[in-house]
Order: structure tokens, then C-alpha cells, then sequence
């Protein structure tokens, strides 16, 4: 997988900022972290230890989407700098123009349409400035959060995978699947 460049480095949209992560989003990303949804709908490592935290913050710095290991915008309130969760890039493929959002958002920052706003902020950029022709989704069946997040940010939901999703026990998981084109914005 290619990983694009943070080009611009920082998104404002309206109350948040998306921008590389900073050492001081590890205590965030840790916390955030432990919580049941995150782990239950997401792929981070559980249990989920401060090592994970750093790397990760590590790897979507700036210099980490530099160097290729990052994808991942801190999505942060854009007064207080405060971290309210991360949305990002799960797959990327330049050559096909497609390419595929993630997101959590901590507890504490829930119901205020944070996840939304984030990824119509990350779906200009990817439309723009990566020449996205297609935005993919997909969460595990079941996810409605997730879905009504995509929903509300204009994404079509396209149909179900049937076992497209492997659980951490090795049992498999239908996904909820859809898109988001330009035209749709
Ligand atoms: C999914 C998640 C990112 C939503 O973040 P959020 O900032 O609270 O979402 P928003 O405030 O933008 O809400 C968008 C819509 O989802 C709805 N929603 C939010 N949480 C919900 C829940 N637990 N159950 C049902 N609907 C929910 C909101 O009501 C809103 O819908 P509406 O505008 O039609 O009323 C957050 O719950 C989360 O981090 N979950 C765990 C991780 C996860 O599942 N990530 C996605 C993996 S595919």
C-alpha cells in the first residue's frame, strides 16, 4: 500500500483541527483506547498497552507519514488542541484512486458529531489533494454508530460481506461496505 502525503499537514473544519499526531496525544490515544466500543469495533491491539499508544502516535507524526507509516490524522478540538479521536486511511491505492476511511472517537467526545465532521474534512482531502475518485467504508454488521456516522456524512451503504471481517478469536463477521464519490459531497 502506498501511503500519501499529509499534504496540507493540518485540516481546519470548522471546530476541529486534523492534523500529524504530537507526543503529546500518547496519554489520549492510551486512554481512549481502553474503552469497550473502540475495542470492540476496531482493530487496535487488547489489551491495549501504552507501547501501542506511542507507536502509534509515532508512526502518524509527521515524520511517520514521511517516512510511509502513517495514515492517520489526530482529529483535535481546534481551540483547545485537546485530542477528540483519529480518522484516517485503512487502505489506499493511487494507481485505482480508491481509498478506504477509519475513525474512533474517545467517550467522552461522542454525540456531538465529531466522527461526522471528520470525515467530511478527511473526504475533501482525499477527493483533493490524493485524487480520490472513490471513499470506501466498512464496519462490522451491527456497528450502527459507525453506519449512521457514514450515512449522515453522505456515504452510500452498498451491501454486506458476507465473513469479510476476522475476529480477534479467528471467528469471521460480515461487514457493512459502502462508498462516498465526489459527485456526492
Ligand atoms: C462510531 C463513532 C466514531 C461515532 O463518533 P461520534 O463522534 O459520536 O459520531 P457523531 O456524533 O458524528 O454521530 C453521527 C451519527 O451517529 C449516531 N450515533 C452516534 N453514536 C451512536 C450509537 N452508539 N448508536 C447509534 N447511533 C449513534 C448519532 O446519533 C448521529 O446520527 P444522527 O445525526 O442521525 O443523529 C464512535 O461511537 C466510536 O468511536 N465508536 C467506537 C469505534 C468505532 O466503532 N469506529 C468505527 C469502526 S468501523
Amino acid at each position: 500500500m502506498e501511503s500519501p502525503h499529509p499534504e496540507p499537514a493540518e485540516i481546519v473544519a470548522g471546530r476541529l483541527q486534523l492534523r500529524p499526531f504530537l507526543p503529546r496525544d500518547v496519554e489520549g490515544v492510551y486512554a481512549a483506547c481502553q474503552d469497550a466500543d473502540i475495542q470492540r469495533w476496531t482493530t487496535v491491539p487488547a489489551p491495549y498497552r501504552r507501547a501501542h499508544a506511542e507507536g502509534y502516535v509515532r508512526d502518524n507524526s509527521l515524520a511517520g507519514w514521511e517516512e510511509g507509516a502513517g495514515r492517520s490524522y489526530a482529529v483535535t478540538d481546534a481551540t483547545t488542541g485537546d485530542l477528540l479521536g483519529t480518522i484516517g486511511l485503512v487502505e489506499y491505492d493511487a494507481d485505482e484512486q480508491i481509498a478506504e476511511i477509519g475513525y474512533w472517537v474517545s467517550p467522552g467526545a461522542r454525540g456531538r458529531g465529531v466522527a461526522t465532521q471528520a470525515t467530511t474534512a478527511m473526504a475533501r482531502w482525499c477527493f483533493g489533494a490524493l485524487g480520490v475518485a472513490r471513499l470506501q467504508w466498512a464496519a462490522e454488521v451491527g456497528n450502527e454508530a459507525s453506519r449512521r456516522v457514514a450515512l449522515r456524512a453522505g456515504f452510500t451503504v452498498e451491501g454486506v460481506l458476507r465473513d469479510r471481517i476476522r475476529a480477534r478469536d479467528g471467528s469471521r463477521a460480515d461487514a457493512w461496505v459502502g462508498s462516498l464519490l465526489p459527485r456526492d459531497l
